[in-house]
Formats: C-alpha cells, structure tokens, sequence
C-alpha cells in the first residue's frame, strides 16, 4: 500500500512533498509570473512533468495569494462555458463597483452574473478582469493541445492580448505537449511581447535520483546505487519513467522478500513497464515497432527515439554545425528504417525536414523495449545511443 502511494506514474505529483527537482524551470515560472507579469506558454512531452508543475505552481501562487484556477482543456472545450466557470467561483467581492456590503455580495453572487447570456466574447470578459480589485488572478490551462484548434484557440489568444494592452493583472499559464510555444498556441506571434514560452526539459540525472529519493522515503524500500543509476540511464529523464520503472522494481522487491531493490529488480521491472506501455500503443504501432525491430533495426529506431524524447518530440534531419553529424544520422534512420514503416510523418512542411514520431508514445515505447531486449540478451541495457 505504501508503494502504491510512493510512485505514482499514472498520476501528477500533488504536493512540494513529492516534488523532485525542477527548481530552475520552477524560479523562471515565478520570475515570468511575479515580476515580469507575463502570461506563460509551458510545453514538454507527454509525462516530462507539466501538471505536476503546474500542481506545485499553483500551490506558491495561493501562498501569495493569487486566486488560481486550474482547468483542463478537452475537444469540447468551449470559450464562454469555459469563462462561466472561471468568473462563477470568483466572488464579487473582488469587484471594484461592489462594496462588501452590498446585498449581492452578501447572498455570496460571483462574477458571472455580471456575464450577458448567449456567447461571450474576450472583450467582455475582459472588462470584467479590468474591474477586479485587491487580488491577483492567475489562470491555469492544462492539456491546451486537446483543445479544439481554430476559434478556441484564437479567443483565447485575443484575450491575452487585451489583458496584456490594458495591464490588468490576470495572467495565463498555458500548458501542452508541443515541441515549441508556437505549435501550441499557433495565434500567439502578435502577442508574444507579453508571452514566454518555457520548455519542461527531461529531468537531469540528480533530479531523477531525488524523485528515487522521494519514493524510497515514503516506501520504506531502499534502492541500492546499482538500481537507482540504472533506473536513472533508462529513465533518460523521464520522471513518468522513472516512477513507473520505480514502482514495479520496488513490487519486486518486496515479493522477493528483499530489503533493498537491486538491479535484478529493476530489469524484472523494465519487463511489466514495457508490457505495460504496450497495453497504451496502438497495434499498428506496436506491430510495426516489433517487426522493425525483428529486421535488425531496434538499435537505429532506439537513437530516434532518443532523439525526440530528448528533442520535445523534433527529428531534425538538417542540423548545422556540431548537430550535422546527428542530423544527417537522423536523417537516414527517418527516411530508410521510419518513414518505411509509417512510424514517423513531417512536421509541417516536409521540405524542411522535420518529423515526429505518428504516436506520440511511440519514442518511449520504442525505448523501453530496446532496454529490454538488451537486458535480455546482455544482462544489462548497452546504452549506446543519445
Ligand atoms: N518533479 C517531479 N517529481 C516527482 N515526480 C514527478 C515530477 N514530475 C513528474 N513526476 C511524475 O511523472 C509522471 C508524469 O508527470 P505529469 O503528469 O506531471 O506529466 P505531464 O507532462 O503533465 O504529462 P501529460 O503530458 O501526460 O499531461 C507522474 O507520474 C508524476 O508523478
Ligand atoms: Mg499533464
């Protein structure tokens, strides 16, 4: 029971208690919020710790008593519903116009009502912002690459740009996986003044050693320096892969009656992470995947992988200078072994030369069972690639 509670893959980190690392990502979130006063556009990888970021973000803002509201976007996302829900847990307390009080105030009516019915639009809601009065807002949108693409987007994008023309303190943090600000928020380049983008990197090796750290603690099951560094190189900065790879190492453990996880551990581990992974892989991909790997090409599509886990998703098969020799080696891997097998699509303009994997999980699941193949055949993973 305390395992389960110990690593959580499935789930965000909810508290500074399990928080590991992120302290330079975290001090430019503040600065960009506190003292630049600029919205926020957060983008990473599927499972590079956005919302559990976000969680810890949210919890200091409070502290500093900024009202933070936490949504999370979907395909039905729509804007007035979206705002409706915003303004209506907000109390009218905080409008300038309204004085404690009055009678509204006192039958505890929020901001919404002051919201005409049928569509809202973003100068409405931002005169409303314009008003507020004694607290600071910051407004959290989670999962923005689920949101439907065209006026959703552009709605929200006008809204930040009234917000920022009238310096009126509600700031957004914008959060999605997406290689770059823009891919993200495509309507932000008349914007971006009053915008930073700020890139969740893979976790280094000490980040990913703390999250160990954090889970032993509340475990009780020690890891020995072998297993924490070896689920610290598989890991490549995945902290969703370091929890998972640290929650089944320390049920092996604990069935085999240890006192301490060992490497042995952590390779039975990598065995049901895989198995598990695959579960979330869609059979084209997995097929694919498995016959790619059965023509001898599991170490060329793991450097890929690596690649894009490392890269926010990007294969750049045209880098210059110092990152020519990996982008001409990307290159033939895209087009001989990838493209072949349909597992990778440009992004973009294909003359540019960028891909990304079709499936999102495709560069971890491809990892995870490159490791295990070689933990099979060696005895341990031969990390020769990224
Ligand atoms: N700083 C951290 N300390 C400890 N564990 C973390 C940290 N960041 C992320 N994790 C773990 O990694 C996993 C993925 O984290 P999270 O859900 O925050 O990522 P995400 O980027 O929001 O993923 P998605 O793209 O799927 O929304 C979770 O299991 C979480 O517990
Ligand atoms: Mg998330």
């Amino acid at each position: 029971m305390r395992l389960r509670d110990a690593f959580t893959p499935s789930q965000p980190v909810s508290s500074t208690k399990q928080f590991a690392g992120r302290t330079a990502i975290l001090d430019g979130l503040i600065r960009a919020i506190e003292d630049q006063r600029l919205h926020v556009v957060l983008y990473g990888e599927r499972g590079i710790g956005k919302t559990s970021l976000l969680h810890v973000v949210s919890q200091l803002a409070e502290e500093a008593q900024y009202l933070v509201r936490y949504v999370s976007c979907g395909e039905e996302s729509d804007f007035g519903t979206l705002m409706r829900s915003v303004v209506g847990t907000i109390p009218l307390l905080y409008h300038a116009d309204y004085d404690p009080t009055d009678e509204e105030i006192e039958q505890g009516t929020s901001l919404d009502s002051l919201l005409p019915p049928g569509p809202v639009t973003a100068n409405q809601v931002c005169d409303i912002f314009s008003r507020l009065s004694g607290t600071r807002l910051l407004i959290i949108l989670d999962e923005f690459d689920r949101s439907p693409h065209g006026n959703f987007r552009r709605i929200i994008a006008e809204l930040i740009k009234n917000l920022s023309d009238r310096s009126i303190r509600v700031q957004f943090v914008i959060a999605g996986v997406a290689s770059n600000l823009a891919e993200l928020v495509e309507h932000i380049p008349s914007v971006r003044r009053n915008v930073i983008g700020l890139r969740v990197p893979p976790m280094n090796a000490e980040e990913t050693r703390e999250l160990i750290a954090i889970g032993e603690e509340a475990s009780g099951m020690p890891f020995n320096d072998k297993a924490a560094d070896l689920i610290t190189t598989i890991a490549k900065g995945s902290p969703y892969l370091a929890s998972l790879l640290g929650q089944h190492a320390a049920i092996e453990a604990v069935e085999r009656d240890a006192k301490e996880v060992d490497a042995s551990d952590v390779a039975a581990g990598v065995r049901i992470a895989a198995d598990e992974i695959e579960q979330r892989i869609s059979e084209r991909t997995v097929k694919a995947v498995k016959r790619a790997f059965a023509e001898g090409n599991s170490v060329d599509l793991g450097t890929i992988a690596c690649l894009a886990m490392a890269n926010g998703g990007r294969l750049e098969t045209r880098g210059s200078g110092l990152a020519s020799d990996n982008g001409r080696e990307c290159e033939r891997i895209v087009r001989d072994i990838a493209l072949a097998d349909d597992l990778v699509v440009p992004l973009g303009d294909p003359d540019e030369g960028v891909y990304e994997f079709r499936e999102e999980g495709a560069p971890a699941y491809i990892w995870i069972r490159l490791t295990l193949t070689q933990i099979e055949e060696h005895g341990r993973p031969m990390i020769t690639t990224g």
